[in-house]
């Protein structure tokens, strides 16, 4: 009895972890607060026109749908900042582009082409951009790295001196 229950359990931890690391193996973007990310939905074939195509976000909000070669519906979450790219529908590449990320846009995007039963996620994950320091209080890292840098430089030249005399000398 008590060893059934452990196995349920232990099946569903199994299962759960599969779960895991199939999600963790999907496709992922990272994209910065106010800038914009490219979310890609390529079938590796050519689409015969007319395409549609349908976006959903984590809420299943209409990201884009793109009904018969043409952008339809966006909901007002990302009216303005999606667009996707007509020209490239026929050759199988549906991907949109985000712009003026919020933070509120992370998480799971569906594109789904129907006609070809073709479906994809992406998770995007939204940060913030990494701070561009005006005045560095210590310049000192890069220098050193740079210097570092030289040095490395500096030793395989002086290494290849000798090495070409030993080719040399070899023939
Ligand atoms: C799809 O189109 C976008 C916009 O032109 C482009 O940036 C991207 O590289 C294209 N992807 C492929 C796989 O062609
Ligand atoms: C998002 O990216 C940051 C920086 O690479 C990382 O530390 C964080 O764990 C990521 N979050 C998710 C949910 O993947």
């Amino acid at each position: 009895m008590c060893v059934s229950q452990w196995s349920t359990l232990c099946s569903s931890v199994v299962l759960l972890c599969l779960l895991c690391s199939s999600a963790s193996s999907q496709s992922e973007r990272t994209g910065f607060i106010g800038d914009e990310v490219l979310l890609p939905c390529v079938y590796s074939e050519k689409l015969s026109e007319p395409v549609s195509a349908f976006w959903r976000d984590k809420d299943d909000k209409v990201v884009l749908d793109i009904i018969d070669s043409r952008e339809d519906k966006i909901d007002p979450k990302f009216k303005g900042r999606v667009v996707s790219f007509p020209d490239q529908y026929k050759t199988g590449n549906l991907s949109i582009l985000i712009k003026d990320l919020r933070a509120d846009d992370a998480g799971p995007y569906d594109c789904n082409i129907p006609k070809v039963d073709y479906h994809t996620k992406i998770t995007l994950n939204v940060t913030e951009k990494p701070a561009v320091k005006i005045t560095t209080p210590h310049p000192e890292p890069p220098t050193t790295r740079g210097a570092a840098v030289t040095t490395s430089k500096h030793h395989l030249s002086l290494l290849s001196a000798p090495l070409f005399v030993l080719f040399s000398s070899l023939k």
